[in-house]
């Protein structure tokens, strides 16, 4: 159980950005701010994995290439008994289960019984000379038993996902892992930025990966999100496409779905009312209603331009012909705009955690790293508690 009372929460707003440095010492494990990590539930633990952490402007070991260090870490969230947001209960597991190379801006879904963490994709930094592409495989699985990383060997057939960072990657219940789009650049072993068209799929029972190439998919997309709802279908929000390889980044239009039928294997799209800024760098669940799709957060710049997409917080009815957005009032405090954190749905709560907090402004070439504050988000406030009007963002 949460514990997230109105004392706690003001407690929170008046503390964090000024004590939370010296706040946990002594107590629990404290992780350093991050952004472009991956997260994934198991039971009552969130894993946490990797990220990248801003390197201190006065460190020496800062340069115009050089602003960012991986994180090879690896640590949990504990749900199972009640907290305060302010003193998260963070377990780190990385003297046993350090993954193999700094790692940011892969996606992270549990197969397999519930004992496999599968690591699709992402950036793959050695953490000592900063060389990247570590290895040649792309996928790299986290056993929650043995605490240990490791590929599947040998023993994986049909044409491997190639390198690549940012998909809109999810698995579905019968084990199978689809990973759409995604990009290349210099840090994914391509000297060209290339954003992906693909949608490829990889069966975790049978460790056979395909290449679907089907009718009607989207263009080229890199950043969006992908939400996988009961009837099997995937819903494919925001995010950037691009018109040739080493063209320019351009923003996709919110208001575009595309849809991927596991069932039937087929595409389509589906036109979504509001007017939503477009985005990169969003958290896109499905809530516990199984219509409603909350989206939080994302950026409409891209590279270091950062600018807040607005609402930020946006939910998506699925259910309506057509789709329909709204931006509900919130209480309580909610998070700084944020972009590249992540948001896990454990019970009714919507838990991000960590994440570049960005502000209204593009003159902003720096990114803020969010610390290690969790924001916990209960649904049946969203629907039923929003005559309190409250949020730090409007
Ligand atoms: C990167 O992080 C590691 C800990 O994960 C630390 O030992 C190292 O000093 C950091 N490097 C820089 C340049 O900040
Ligand atoms: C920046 O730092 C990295 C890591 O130490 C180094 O490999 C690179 O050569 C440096 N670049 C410049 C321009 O100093
Ligand atoms: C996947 O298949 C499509 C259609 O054949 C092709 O255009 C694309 O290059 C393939 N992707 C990879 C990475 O091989």
């Amino acid at each position: 159980m949460l514990t997230t009372n109105s004392k706690d929460v003001f407690f929170l707003l008046s503390t964090v950005f000024i004590l939370s440095q010296n706040f946990l010492n002594g107590h629990s494990f404290k992780p350093e701010p991050r952004g472009g990590h991956m997260a994934t539930l198991v039971n009552d633990r969130i894993y946490f994995f990797g990220g990248s952490r801003p390197i201190p402007i006065t460190s020496p070991a800062w340069n115009q290439t050089h602003q960012y260090n991986l994180s090879d870490e690896v640590f949990y969230l504990d749900l199972s008994s009640s907290f305060t947001v302010n003193l998260p209960p963070f377990t780190d597991l990385s003297a046993i289960s350090r993954m193999p190379f700094g790692c940011e801006r892969g996606t992270t879904v549990l197969g397999y019984s519930g004992v496999r963490i599968f690591l699709v994709g992402g950036v793959q930094q050695n953490m000592v000379t900063f060389g990247y592409n570590t290895t040649n495989s792309s996928l790299w699985i986290y056993n929650i038993n043995s605490q240990k990383w490791d590929t599947n060997g040998p023993g994986t057939y049909g044409p491997p996902l190639p390198r690549r960072r940012s998909t809109a990657t999810v698995i579905d219940k019968n084990g199978v892992i689809y990973i759409f789009g995604g990009r290349v650049g210099v840090d994914t072993g391509s000297d060209v930025f290339i954003m992906f068209d693909d949608l490829f799929t990889l069966d975790t029972s049978l460790f056979e990966w395909s290449n679907l190439s089907l009718p009607n998919h989207p263009p080229k997309r890199n950043l969006c999100t992908a939400t996988l709802m009961p009837d099997g279908k995937i819903i494919y929000i925001g995010g950037v496409t691009q018109s040739f390889a080493g063209g320019p980044p351009t923003r996709v239009n919110m208001n575009e779905i595309y849809i991927f039928d596991t069932i039937a294997s087929a595409w389509s799209q589906k036109s979504a009312l509001g007017n939503i800024d477009p985005r990169v760098g969003h958290t896109a669940i499905l809530a516990p209603d199984n219509y409603t799709i909350v989206i939080f957060g994302g950026t409409q710049g891209y590279v270091l331009r950062q600018s807040t997409s607005y609402p930020t917080f946006v939910l998506l009815d699925v259910k309506s012909e057509p789709f329909q957005y709204s931006s509900p009032q919130t209480s309580g405090m909610a998070p700084p705009p944020l972009s590249y954190h992540t948001a896990t749905l454990y019970q009714n709560y919507m838990i991000v955690v960590f994440g570049n907090i960005i502000f209204p402004s593009i003159i902003l070439i720096i990114d803020y790293y969010t610390d290690n504050v969790i924001y916990i988000r209960d649904y049946f406030h969203i629907f039923i508690d929003m005559p309190s009007i409250r949020t730090m963002i409007d």
